[in-house]
């Protein structure tokens, strides 16, 4: 077994926060799989960072009506805080967007065209000639084939679920204009993954029946069978890491070429800030490459990723991949755009201190072999009757116990006790479960030594014993205080805030999980330890309650809402809208712009001053039937040239159910200049 562990977790996209269906199916598992590593004395790198290109980021900047950069510098530190704030112990948390990574990732590239491993191909493509740009698929949309729905993309319909390619749809049109798209020849590189079948099939389909999870496996094998195809590795966008050739102008690396290479860069920029070599982690035999993902990025890590790899020559394989199910909330799909989820950094705020209660909650459902569902009742059990009823109620009984009648020091006791056996054979136990992803069965396992503990408490009761053994009750708690100290250690992977707790608590130092395994005397007799704080506090109904009532709005909200509407941008507070400077105008002159069949330029009287507005609205109206219309103006808008005409300020319109644009006028004739608000 090597003692070397590269161990990557899925890059979130930074286009929203992160809810507990990641957490659940990502990150706390690999957090738990590196904490634990880590006390086995490997040599761990835990990498991870913000998925910054991609159309969800773009998508999700053109909604806000702000650029990509902006989303991405603004989600990248919520997620980020998150995971801190969650003790998830990346070594490294990047982002794709870094100067290493944009070399990094250029460089993979090179290699591969300098080794003739793309092959050059022209395709036609969707472009919208007014945008003047190439369409990714999502920026398409149209008739669905399959079900007549008018609002389907061109990689798929939401209504139906078919998957689609922009070709198939019916009447497409463009999402940047609304204009109809041409077709438009354009040469991209493509990896022909056909080539690949024959090590993959050898790699995963021979060599890993026995070791990755069915799910993965069976996933990969499916693919295999249709047959693959080669895959573009560069795409016609402008958000990206530009392609390194000459005469690849306008076009990036495809987001799933660019992303996984995330995780050697990052590893780059860790290895260099910490004196470490990063090809000790990725070029070396002696290394364990661990992906953690969800299952919809199977093919990516499992397929793609790897062709890449075994193209370039100096990697090595993964030797898991451990993909996840999906988690549902409270019977519900999670879903980002319906705001159904429970998010990281709104959890963090209602349950200060209570990290831990949501990775135990989390990772007793987390959804291993089967989609899962978190309910919040669930939660309130699980802290209730477990971490408080349970775990937290044994170790401050033991340590309460000591103090009161010990003065806090550890009294002497059987080091022979059968009892204790049953640390060390949980210790191997737990480590068996997670060295097999099992991560639910371990942490029951872990959950059932508390358990123990309490009953073995409960059934010798020290609190009588005190008045009539005095040495019979040093024994109990001399037992209860090793079960203790091993629950401390062996709690850290799942819950580490609450491990450093009882190491604070016993005043002990953090052991390797061998020692724990292999030593039945963790904390020696004489020692001295501290007050004891509560571990977990019961949660009660109307916490509980609050949660499930923030749901039940979000479910009126979404009947409220609209489907087809345009999703409402993100909200501003009142100091933002009393940036917005708006008045009631008067156009008095107007013309047409030479050679721009769209726009007219007006001379605006705003009654603060009378200035050049150039507006797109010469197909909706002629220059006469718009002068002496009362109107309403962004009167602090900064200018800017339109076909060489500076604009001053914009009118506010709106479009009519037959496309033509209409004014936004006040009811009543007013004055020019008048403040709206
Ligand atoms: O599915 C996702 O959220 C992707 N951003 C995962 C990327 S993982 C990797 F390959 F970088
Ligand atoms: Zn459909």
């Amino acid at each position: 077994m090597s003692n070397r562990k590269m161990i990557t977790a899925a890059l979130p996209y930074a286009n929203g926060p992160v809810h507990i269906g990641h957490l659940a199916g990502v990150y706390i598992p690999a957090d738990v799989y590196a904490r634990f590593q880590r006390r086995l004395g490997k040599d761990v790198a835990f990498i991870c960072g913000s998925d910054e290109h991609g159309i969800p980021i773009t998508i999700r900047a053109k909604k806000e009506g702000v650029t990509p950069q902006d989303i991405v510098d603004k989600y990248h530190e919520i997620i980020k805080k998150s995971f801190a704030d969650l003790g998830i112990s990346f070594d490294e948390y990047s982002r794709t967007t870094s100067k290493k990574h944009y070399e990094t990732s250029q460089d993979f590239f090179k290699t591969l065209y300098e080794k003739g491993k793309f092959t050059e191909e022209v395709s036609e493509q969707y472009f919208d000639e007014q945008a003047n740009e190439f369409l990714a698929d999502r920026y398409i949309v149209g008739t669905c084939p399959n079900c007549g729905n008018e609002n389907a993309y061109g990689d798929q319909c939401e209504k139906c679920g078919s998957t689609l390619s922009p070709s198939e749809l019916i009447n497409p049109k463009s999402m940047l204009s609304g204009n109809v798209p041409v077709l438009k020849a354009t040469k991209n590189w493509y990896l022909p993954l056909n080539e690949y079948e024959s090590f993959l099939n050898e790699w995963i389909i021979e060599g890993h029946k026995d070791d990755w999870k069915p799910n993965v496996y069976g996933q990969v094998k499916s693919w295999l069978n249709d047959g693959l195809k080669p895959r573009a590795m560069t795409r016609d966008l402008n958000w990206g890491v530009p392609v390194p050739l000459p005469g690849a102008e306008g076009k990036v690396l495809y987001v799933w070429f660019d992303a996984p290479i995330g995780y050697i860069s990052f590893t780059k920029e860790w290895a260099e800030k910490n004196g470490k070599d990063w090809k000790d982690y990725w070029q070396s035999e002696g290394s364990d490459l661990v992906h953690f993902i969800g299952k919809d990025n199977i093919v990516f890590h499992c397929i793609i990723f790897p062709s890449m790899m075994k193209a370039h020559g100096d990697y090595i394989m993964p030797k898991n991949v451990p993909a996840f199910e999906f988690l549902n909330l409270e019977n519900d799909k999670i879903s980002t755009s319906r705001n159904w989820a429970v998010w990281a950094h709104e959890y963090v705020e209602d349950f200060p201190g209570q990290q831990d209660v949501l990775r135990y909650a989390l990772l007793s459902s987390a959804p291993e072999t089967k989609d899962n569902n978190f309910t919040w009742k669930d939660f309130q059990t699980k802290n209730n009757s477990e971490l408080v009823g349970i775990f937290g109620n044994f170790i401050n009984r033991v340590a309460v116990l000591i103090n009161k009648n010990f003065d806090g020091v550890i009294p002497e006791g059987d080091i022979n006790a059968p009892e204790l056996e049953e640390i060390g054979f949980k210790a191997t136990e737990i480590k068996n479960y997670l060295e097999n992803y099992e991560f639910r069965n371990a942490l029951t396992s872990f959950m059932n030594l508390a358990r123990f503990g309490n009953k073995y408490l409960a059934d010798e009761e020290p609190w009588k014993t005190i008045k009539t053994d005095l040495e019979k009750t040093k024994n109990i708690l001399f037992i209860g205080a090793q079960i203790a100290v091993a629950l401390g250690n062996l709690a850290e992977p799942f819950l580490p805030f609450t491990a450093q707790k009882i190491y604070d608590i016993f005043n002990v130092k953090q052991m390797n999980w061998n020692d724990i395994e292999n030593s039945k005397v963790l904390i020696e007799t004489g020692h001295k330890i501290n007050v004891a704080p509560l571990l977990f506090s019961q949660i009660e109904d109307d916490v509980i309650e609050a949660q499930i009532q923030k749901l039940e709005q979000t479910k009126q909200n979404n009947k409220k809402t609209n489907p087809n509407a345009t999703p409402m941008k993100e909200q501003i507070n009142f100091d933002d809208f009393t940036k917005i400077d708006l008045r009631t105008a008067t156009i008095i002159e107007a013309e047409k712009v030479e050679k721009a069949d769209k726009l007219l330029k007006l001379t605006v009287d705003t009654g603060v001053d009378v200035r050049t507005v150039v507006s797109g609205i010469a197909e909706s109206f002629t220059p006469e039937e718009v002068i002496g219309k009362q109107v309403m103006i962004l009167l602090n808008l900064a200018p800017r040239k339109i076909r060489g005409i500076e604009s001053q300020g914009m009118l506010l319109l709106t479009t009519k159910s037959d496309g033509k644009l209409s004014f936004v006028t006040p009811d009543d004739q007013v004055e020019n200049g008048v403040e709206i608000g």
